[in-house]
């Protein structure tokens, strides 16, 4: 228990267990008891929200998906079955499976108007710009048919997002490079397919690399839920007002977008890049963020959340090896990463603030060994993420209890001041 003194109450409050800290003060109570509201940057313990979707034990680095550990699910499961079990919260049968494979298969067209929307925006466009506009462009595409309180709706929807984020991604990558659009080869499996609309060049034949697939397979799961971070809280907030499905995506890219977010793999090989052309040590680089010098800062490691090793960075990083040997190339900047991982697990700085490699951390040196150009890395992200979104949106629109969100202000400015003569 904490005494708190505010104004003139002073009383004890419980402390809660907590992910993100030990013992932390239990806004709520105190909010009901003193009508106080805590001034809470980045809501860490005032604004909560119930799920019953993804588990994460930040202490003990654990992390479930609708209870099953995720280093099962990432061995076990395609994407499509993992986007089943967060959305309908079971695995699917293998009936249930290919039906639900099928339908999206037969939606991954876009409607041929909405190419030229790619054609309006400027090749210098970020690809993250492009796909959340194209989202959001979508639902005027189904007018009458985006309605949230009908399920059917709501089904097809989902079905047609998870159908059509990856076409439009490879469009937004294909405009950036000035290529070609491909036609979705609905032959081919989610992952083959977004491959080839990549990397397919028109007419030619394109080879699928089973390794490269597994392993962008791989990180899309472990990337598709991680309970209320920015752009989910985002798209349950959007989605709270009754906005339909793609406002609510649109506005989750949105949020992914920033570098503390899903911007971060791309942060994360802009710093490798730097330490590699500057010439210094690792080392010497570890001295200079524990100086906090101006503009260094190692990114990709540490999470509000994980006080211990992310088990999707464990993942990640045996992966980064898979696929490098496969290629048969070496990177020097995966070196780099697992040095500069190995010096800062070493060092108390770190040790004491519980500092750990993020997902972030290995996850571009994958991508870019793919051929995905850096600015394509939080696009990717925002696959994976879809199905974790799809499945929030919908588990906050099924519950009655719902209400629109509006978080708390603690008005701290002038209170009344006299109109200037
Ligand atoms: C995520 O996967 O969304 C990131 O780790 C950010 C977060 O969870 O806060």
């Amino acid at each position: 228990k904490a005494t708190l003194t505010i104004g003139d109450t002073s009383a004890e409050f419980p402390l809660l267990p907590s992910t993100s800290g030990a013992g932390s003060i239990d806004f709520s109570t105190l909010t009901r008891q003193t009508g106080y509201t805590g001034l809470d940057y980045g809501y860490v313990n005032t604004a909560s929200t119930k799920s019953t979707i993804t588990f994460i034990d930040g202490d003990k680095g654990i992390l479930r998906y609708r209870g099953y550990p995720i280093e099962q699910i990432a061995k076990n499961c395609s994407y499509l079955e993992t986007a089943w079990l967060l959305i309908y919260g079971e695995l699917p049968t293998a009936t249930e499976l290919a039906d639900f494979d099928e339908r999206i298969r037969r939606h991954t067209l876009l409607h041929e108007d909405l190419k030229h929307f790619f054609t309006a925006l400027p090749h210098t466009a970020h690809p993250m710009s492009v796909l959340s506009s194209a989202v959001a462009a979508l639902s005027t595409y189904y007018e009458g048919q985006t309605d949230p309180a009908n399920p059917e709706h709501v089904e097809l929807n989902m079905v047609r997002m998870l159908a059509k984020l990856p076409v439009i991604a490879a469009y937004a990558h294909k405009k950036s490079v000035g290529q070609a659009f491909l036609y979705p080869d609905n032959s081919l499996s989610f992952v083959d397919n977004f491959l080839k609309l990549n990397f397919g060049v028109n007419s030619e034949p394109y080879e699928i690399d089973p390794v490269m697939s597994r392993a962008l397979e791989l990180l899309l799961i472990l990337h598709e839920d991680h309970e209320q971070n920015a752009s989910t809280s985002t798209v349950r907030l959007v989605g709270s007002t009754g906005a339909n499905q793609f406002a609510s995506i649109s506005a989750g890219i949105q949020a992914l977008s920033g570098p503390l977010h899903g911007g971060a793999n791309e942060a994360v090989l802009t710093m490798l890049g730097q330490i590699r052309d500057s010439g210094q040590s690792v080392q010497r680089f570890v001295e200079r963020v524990k100086n906090k010098e101006e503009g260094v800062k190692l990114m990709g490691f540490g999470h509000r959340v994980y006080k211990n090793y992310d088990p999707r960075a464990k993942l990640v990083k045996e992966a980064a090896d898979e696929v490098l040997a496969s290629l048969g190339v070496s990177d020097p900047l995966l070196d780099l990463a697992k040095e500069l991982e190995e010096i800062a697990l070493a060092d108390d700085y770190f040790k004491e603030r519980r500092l750990y490699p993020n997902v972030d951390f290995y996850t571009g040196v994958i991508y870019k060994a793919m051929g995905f150009p850096t600015r394509m890395f939080t696009v990717l992200f925002a696959i994976g993420r879809l199905p974790g979104w799809l499945a929030q949106w919908r588990e906050l629109n099924l519950d009655p209890q719902t209400k629109i969100g509006r978080p708390q202000q603690l008005y701290v400015g002038s209170t009344e001041r006299a109109y200037p003569a």
